[in-house]
Order: C-alpha cells, then sequence, then structure tokens
C-alpha cells in the first residue's frame, strides 16, 4: 500500500525533470532480505546496547566481544540476498545516465553489499562495510569475509591489527566531502528506509531542501524527519521502490 501526498501530481512532473538523483538508503531497505533493522521492535538495537558493540570505548574496553558481534553479523549477510527494492535502484542506476546523461548516487548508511550485489554501480557506504576489515597498523582496508576474533595478521602489513570497517558511534562518517557536492549537485533527494535518527545523514535532507533539491521520503513509517520531505509515500521498500523506478523511469 502506498500513501500519496495531495502534492503528488506537480511534483510527479517536477521528478520526471530531474537530472542528478541523491538517494539516501538505510536498514529498511535491507528488511525484507531478512536483516534486522536497528530501532524496530526487537532490533538490533533492543538485542544490544550500542555502548557495548558500537563505539571505539567499547572495543578498547571488551574486543573479544564487539569482535564476535561483527563476525556474527558479517557471516549473517553473506547468506542474504537482495530484494526488490535493491534490483530497482540499481536498474536505475545503470539507466537513469542514459537518458541525460543524470546521475544517480546511492549514500547508504547499510554496512551490508547488498546493493552492489543487486547491480548498482554508484554506491557509497558512509557507514563503512561489513566485508572490509580496516588495519589500525598500516590504515589499509582489505576485503575481510572470514573472523577477526582470531587475530588474523592485515594481508597487506602483516600486523595482527585488524578492526571492523564500520564507522561506529563518537567516529566521522567517511566521504561527506563527496556526498555534500553530490547534493549540491543533484535536483532531487530521496530517502528509503531510514528513521532519520542519526546524524550527519539525518540532516542530509535539511541540507537538500535549503539548497532547494525536490525531497521523496519512501519509508514504512514516517521517519523523524518526515516534515522536510516534499512527498512520503509509506509502505514495504520492496514494493514502493520499484514502483517509484518504474514511474521514473516511464
Ligand atoms: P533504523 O533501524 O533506525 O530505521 C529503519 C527504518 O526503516 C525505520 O524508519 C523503519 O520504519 C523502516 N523500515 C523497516 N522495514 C521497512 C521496509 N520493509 N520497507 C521500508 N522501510 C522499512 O535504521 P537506519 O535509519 O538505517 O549506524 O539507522 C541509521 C544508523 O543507525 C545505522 O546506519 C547504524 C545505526 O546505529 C551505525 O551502525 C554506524
Amino acid at each position: 500500500m502506498a500513501l500519496l501526498t495531495p502534492f503528488l501530481p506537480c511534483f510527479m512532473v517536477a521528478m520526471k525533470r530531474s537530472r542528478n538523483i541523491v538517494i539516501l538508503t538505510g536498514a529498511g531497505i535491507s528488511a525484507e532480505s531478512g536483516i534486522d533493522t536497528f530501532r524496530s521492535a526487537g532490533g538490533l538495537w533492543e538485542q544490544h546496547r550500542v555502548e557495548d558493540v558500537a563505539t571505539p570505548e567499547a572495543f578498547a574496553r571488551d574486543p573479544d566481544l564487539v569482535l564476535r558481534f561483527y563476525d556474527m553479523r558479517r557471516e549473517a549477510i553473506q547468506t542474504k540476498e537482495p530484494n526488490p527494492a535493491h534490483l530497482a535502484l540499481a536498474r536505475l542506476d545503470r539507466e537513469w545516465p542514459k537518458r541525460d546523461g543524470g546521475q544517480v548516487l546511492i549514500v547508504t548508511q547499510n554496512v551490508d553489499d547488498l546493493h552492489e550485489r543487486g547491480g548498482a554501480l554508484n554506491v557509497l557506504h558512509m557507514h563503512g562495510e561489513h566485508l572490509n576489515a580496516w588495519c589500525l597498523a598500516c590504515d589499509s582496508r582489505p576485503r575481510w569475509t572470514g573472523t577477526l576474533i582470531d587475530r588474523p595478521p592485515c594481508p597487506v602489513c602483516s600486523e595482527p591489527a585488524l578492526r571492523p570497517d564500520i564507522v561506529w558511534f563518537g567516529e566521522v562518517p567517511y566521504r561527506m566531502d563527496e556526498i555534500y557536492e553530490a547534493v549540491a549537485a543533484a535536483d532531487l533527494f530521496v530517502s528509503i528506509g531510514t528513521s532519520g535518527a542519526v546524524y550527519p545523514a539525518a540532516g542530509l535532507v535539511r541540507t537538500a531542501r535549503e539548497l532547494g533539491l525536490q525531497t521523496l521520503e519512501l519509508n514504512l513509517e514516517r521517519s523523524q524527519g518526515s516534515a522536510w520531505f516534499d512527498e512520503t509515500r509509506l509502505g514495504p521498500a520492496s514494493e514502493i521502490v520499484p514502483a517509484w523506478v518504474d514511474e521514473l523511469l516511464g
């Protein structure tokens, strides 16, 4: 089911004229692939305390607990598959530039690789990636599909100094300059499956509005920043994202 705002007719016309599109995704887009969101009932942050597993202090205090937590998550995501929402965004990413040279950038807060496995090419992981490790000795970020609990040597410098390449609370998200540049050069900002609870990602819609972009929210329920969007469409990502992409590609 998709609920549309009364502004829809004007906005749909405007969307068809959009050239560059920045799409922010969150845990909701991967929910129907079987990956837990963070803040829903029974979500990850109800099962684990952020302070225990997702801060640099937690890692310093109890590295085994933190490494085991991410080892389990890394193993689990490799058993999941992209859903129709990932596939639709990948289609948009591939086909939109052929229209009139417009660009699509998918900025994801997700640390899974389902956008890429769905076929998307232009994906920026602002909160890191499960399938990378980060070597604290040489600063390399080798691809990593196995475990870290056993303190394996870094494939680049051989030091046993690998941590998950995840942006923890209190750390700075990746590639923010690039993200702000892309928003500044875009016509349309779309947010999919994110609660709008974590900054700076949650503030991107406000930046977009201030720069004069059209803004669209696709989510199961209204996010915390919902008032900043020109239009909100509610429903499961696997339904409303393909419908929106079909509409845009015509
Ligand atoms: P949240 O768990 O905070 O929010 C998930 C959003 O997805 C909610 O608004 C849900 O309503 C929506 N949702 C759930 N199922 C959906 C579905 N099938 N279709 C569409 N929407 C659905 O997750 P994020 O907003 O991604 O950071 O969380 C942001 C950051 O907080 C994460 O990247 C993570 C977390 O702490 C780090 O770990 C650094």
